[in-house]
């Protein structure tokens, strides 16, 4: 391989990459949420409310059986919180930080989806008069993964 020849490869190699970081399509930057909730429960409008401040775009099905749904995002029962939602392909359960759905949109782990099981109080919608400690579980299948331990919107 001579010296002209190197140059183009790397050139090519590189383009991508400079390109990724330029420019950044605006689906990108706020990937649509469809969120499914009971009418009756008022957490998951604020879990609504959190996710649209963080720039998403989210549209809202009310549905008053949420266990079908459940089972056919295949989300482990030991899992399960209030409200159900999907984005680019995962599935979303509970009270969910944007922090983690960030985190979850940019790295896109090999997961089925994220959960906060059971209702913590503090996390975004179940806001109260204390925050307890609480964690983002990534599952896939009977997999299990801490992916994120929290206080509030706070990671700690
Ligand atoms: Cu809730
Ligand atoms: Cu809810």
């Amino acid at each position: 391989m001579n010296d002209s020849s190197r140059w183009t490869r790397r050139s090519v190699m590189a383009l991508p990459v400079a390109l990724a970081a330029a420019w950044r399509p605006s689906w990108a930057q706020a990937p649509s949420f469809e969120v499914y909730r009971d009418p009756l429960c008022g957490c998951c409008g604020g879990w609504v409310d959190h996710l649209k401040a963080a720039g998403y775009a989210v549209s809202v099905e009310e549905r008053s059986d949420l266990t079908p749904l459940k089972r056919q995002l295949a989300i482990p029962e030991s899992l399960w919180s209030c409200h159900t939602a999907t984005v680019a392909g995962y599935a979303i359960e509970g009270h969910v930080p944007a922090h983690a759905l960030a985190r979850l949109l940019d790295e896109r782990p090999a997961l089925r989806g994220l959960a906060v099981p059971g209702m913590p109080i503090g996390s975004p919608g179940m806001e109260g008069d204390r925050e307890e400690l609480y964690e983002v579980v990534g599952f896939d299948g009977g997999r299990r993964i801490r992916f994120g331990r929290y206080r509030g919107n706070r990671q700690v």
